[in-house]
């Protein structure tokens, strides 16, 4: 592997822009090749062999692109298609996935707490979460809530408004999460959100750390290339390949990346 060659980044669709944005800004001088399934979203309700089998062509789009890293940036696909696309890749590419840098940094600052999560239903009842963080023993309480309705929600802009308010107040307000200390938004949509609700949580009277992975992620990128001394110096050009094409997902990726993205159709299958 050499330092000049792109990161590779992929999702369902545009919500993994949020990673790739915190990619960007912590790692500016490499190149990325992102890929937005939007043929295909949503991930969140479908099998895990069909997104396995969406994520390997995907890899190989990215492995094409010369990436000498690929970052699968949806939760879903990192839930169902994680440790398939690390054997797939072997040593042509190193793969990282948003849950597990996740996992680590929650158990460290969580020890003997309760978690919480939210996500979509393939990443709440895949139980990658739970069982990862019971790997780690530290005496951890969890919980999780899958909540369907706010990807559509916000891919459609409905955010910071009175319909957006009773979606996310509705979620909070399920029993399985009274208790939660620290939450996960299990979904790289979510951080669009974050700010919504942490505010509902304070209305609510609640004290809860609520944590997106797309930070936590970048850095342990950046850890893993400086180690393995692969960082780039100079950018080249990024590019934003997407399965379908439409003036709703540029308006989108526009929300998701916070600067515009020339997005470009590329065939996921002939
Ligand atoms: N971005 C995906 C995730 O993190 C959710 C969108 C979808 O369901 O495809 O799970």
């Amino acid at each position: 592997m050499k330092a000049n060659q792109p990161i590779g980044i992929f999702d369902s669709g545009i919500g993994g822009l949020t990673v790739a944005r915190a990619v960007k800004d912590v790692l500016p001088n490499e190149t990325i090749v992102y890929f937005g399934d939007t043929a295909h979203l949503p991930y969140g309700d479908k099998s895990a062999s069909t997104i396995q089998a969406y994520s390997v062509k995907i890899a190989d789009v990215l492995l094409q692109k010369n990436c000498k890293v690929i970052l699968i940036a949806c939760n879903s696909a990192s839930s169902a298609a994680f440790e398939l696309i690390r054997d797939y890749c072997g040593s042509r590419a190193k793969v990282f996935d948003v849950i597990n840098p996740m996992v680590e940094r929650v158990s460290i600052e969580n020890q003997k707490k309760h978690i919480g999560l939210i996500g979509t239903k393939q990443t709440v009842n895949a139980g990658v979460y739970s069982a990862k963080i019971e790997a780690l023993g530290n005496d951890i309480e969890f919980s999780s809530l899958a909540t369907p309705l706010l990807v559509p929600m916000i891919e459609e802009g409905f955010f910071e408004n009175n319909i957006s308010h009773d979606v996310i107040a509705q979620y909070l307000g399920d029993s399985s999460l009274q208790e939660i200390e620290t939450l996960i938004l299990g979904c790289t949509h979510y951080p669009l959100i974050k700010n919504e609700i942490e505010m509902i949580l304070k209305e609510m009277g609640r004290t809860v750390d609520v944590v997106d992975s797309a930070e936590t992620v970048a850095e342990s990128l950046k850890n893993y290339l400086k180690e393995s001394e692969l960082l780039n110096d100079k950018a080249g050009t990024d590019h934003f390949l997407v399965s379908d094409l439409t003036p709703s997902f540029e308006k989108a990726s526009m929300l998701f990346f916070g600067e515009h993205v020339t997005l470009e159709k590329y065939k996921l299958w002939e």
